[in-house]
Parts: structure tokens; sequence; C-alpha cells
């Protein structure tokens, strides 16, 4: 019996993992593995119960976990407050030490007509972002006053090593190729970082290795996608250009992520925030929640058979253009349409 811990958010982080229940059971007879699933209270449900985003309880019950499911956190009725929900965030990917998060885009030919792009530039993407998740200027040193403000950004040589490697192999598994991106023509950590990157190289000989500032990839992601494979970078930089990743896609709603530490159970959610305008009102697109499921079915458990059923249903469903209002205002569905169009072609 493995476990899974369904952290229950924020917005429409509430119906999401109450659909990622829902597709569990569906997906069912596909499962080699038995699951026992536990919800918990998480970011600013956890602060209204426990006080804090991310409580010890929390905490026990994720280290005993065997994957994560977060739905999405964040609510602006916290905006006043000294804790936010976005602290548990931090505070849960730095407890269980989830040091790499990956966030990926695939386009076929017939989801390319949702993307932003032109449909040649687009179509044929196959790339993965490997984001830093437990340093850089996200952990630093943090200053607040009213006239002087500083966010320190740092990085020492174990945390870069570990994601650098887990982006090589990454790349092994995949088409052979890592861009590294970094700021290395001003900063310090990006000076070390493409330094790291350029002794662990020779380890994989296999592997074709690029560097790339980072303002010049942010016009590449848009500009010509299908030239990458694994893109790896810091933690902030991961942060903005996968929310780039997802524009691309065409909404912020398409695109899973998984993070992962050493052992331990990792943690999925979707890319997105938890969108507290749309909440409760069947309007969201929960594509990047379900991925999500998928790749946690995959991932954590190996579950190859059900985690490829979900993507196609999914993909057969948007191919036939069916999709939520995110993605085409005048003809797109409510999620509870959307998600019954996707079982309907869920092959089960
Ligand atoms: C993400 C989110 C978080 C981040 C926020 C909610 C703290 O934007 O997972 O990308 O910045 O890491
Ligand atoms: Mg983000």
């Amino acid at each position: 019996m493995k476990k899974i811990l369904c952290l229950v958010g924020d917005g429409v982080g509430v119906e999401l993992i109450d659909l990622s229940i829902e597709l569990l059971a569906k997906i069912k007879p596909l499962l080699n593995t038995k699951f026992e699933i536990e919800s918990i209270p998480f970011g600013g449900l956890a602060i209204d119960k426990y006080g804090h985003p991310f409580p010890p309880v929390v905490q026990i019950t994720a280290e005993k976990a065997d994957a994560i499911l977060l739905g999405a956190i964040g609510h602006p009725k916290y905006d006043a407050c000294t804790i936010r929900p976005e602290v548990g965030l931090l505070a849960i990917r730095k407890a269980l030490n989830l040091y790499a998060n990956i966030r990926g885009l695939t386009v076929t030919k017939e989801l390319a007509k949702y993307s932003p792009l032109k449909p040649e530039i687009i179509t044929g993407t196959d790339i993965v972002i490997v984001r830093e998740l437990i340093g850089g200027a996200y952990f630093g040193k943090k200053e607040l006053d009213e006239n002087y403000a500083v966010d320190e950004m740092a990085y020492d040589r174990a945390l870069i090593v570990q994601i650098v490697k887990y982006a090589f192999e990454l790349a092994q598994s995949r088409h052979k190729k890592l861009l590294s991106v970094d700021k290395a023509n001003v900063l310090a950590t990006s000076k070390l970082w493409r330094k790291i990157v350029e002794e662990i190289a020779p380890q994989y000989p296999d592997i074709e290795v690029k560097h790339m500032y980072v303002d010049a990839f942010a016009m590449e992601l848009i500009s010509n996608p299908k030239a990458y494979d694994v893109v790896v970078m810091e933690n902030l930089f991961g942060d903005i250009l996968s929310d780039e990743l997802a524009a691309i896609a065409g909404s912020l709603g398409l695109l899973p992520s998984g993070s992962f530490g050493v052992g331990g159970a990792a943690l999925y959610e979707p890319a997105h925030g938890s969108a507290p305008d749309i909440a409760g009102k069947d309007l969201v697109n929960p594509v990047a929640m379900l991925l999500s499921v998928a790749m946690m079915l995959r991932q954590s458990f190996g579950e190859e058979v059900a985690a490829t059923a979900i993507e196609q249903a999914i993909s057969k469903t948007m191919a036939a253009g069916i999709v939520t209002k995110d993605l085409d205002k005048n003809e797109g569905v409510a999620t509870s349409i959307f998600v019954t169009e996707i079982y309907k072609r869920l092959e089960v």
C-alpha cells in the first residue's frame, strides 16, 4: 500500500485536488499499485486551521508519504499577513529537500493551435526546464525597511553540483542536449554555476552542453523553442522562465510540475497559482493538475500505462477542440464538461 498525500491549498487548489482524487479512482483498473489517499490543509487553509501554512503536522505526514499532490496556494486575504501561504510552499520544498523542479512542454501538431506562437515555430517542441528549487534569492538573507531592502542570492558548490548532475542525467534519458542558463556576465553565483557545469561536463561525454545568458534565453524560448531539450537554471530564473514556458503552451493551466529530492516523496503540482478570482466557478483548466497526477504515477510509482492513458485522453480531448475558457473564450467549456470529455477518452 502506497500513501499519496494531498495538500489541499487555496482558490482553485481545492477543486483541483478533488479532481485528482476522482481521476485516481477512474484510472484504478490500470494501476498495479494500491493507494491510500490522505488530504490535509496546506497554505492559506492551514493558516486558518493551524496558524501556519506548513505546520508540523503537515511535515510529519509529508515525511511518511510516498508522493505528494499539491493543489495551488495563495489568496489575497493573506496579503497583509507576515506569514503568507507562499511561505509554506518554500518551507516544504526546503524541509523535504526538493531540490529539482521539472516543468516540461511537448507540443504536437494538434496542440500547436493553442499556442500564441506560429505553428511552425512551436510544433515539435519538446523541452524540459530543470529549476534549482532550494537555493538562490528565495532562501537568502532578507532585509526590508521603509528605505532599503536586500535579497541575498547565494549558492554553494554542493547545491549547484546536485542540480547540474540531475540535469545531465535527465538529458541522458532524453535527447542528450543540455543548455545551462545563467547571467555569468554579471552575477558571481552564475560564474560559479558555469564553472561547475564545465567541470562536470566531461563525466557525461555523450551530452552536448551549451551555455546561454538568461536574457538571451528568454528570447530564444519564444523564437526557437524547438532547438532545446533539457535546460537547467537557478531558482529565480527558473520561476520566471517556466511561466514563459506555460505561456507558449497557450495557458498557465497546461503545465504540470514535479519537485524531486534525494529519496523521500516527490511533490507534484500544477505550475500555476491559485487563481482565487475563478475559484469554485467551474472555470479552472484542470490540465496542469491532471498531468501532474500522470507525472506522479510515472515517476513515483512506475505506473507508465496509467500515466500514458491520462496524457493521451487529455491530448485527444484538446485535439478535438474541447478546451476550457482560458484557451477559447467563446467556445471553451466548463471544467466539469471538459473533465467528462477526458474521461470518455480515458482507455481503462
Ligand atoms: C512557483 C510559484 C512559487 C515560486 C510561488 C507561489 C512562491 O510561482 O512554484 O513557480 O515562486 O516558486
Ligand atoms: Mg512561479
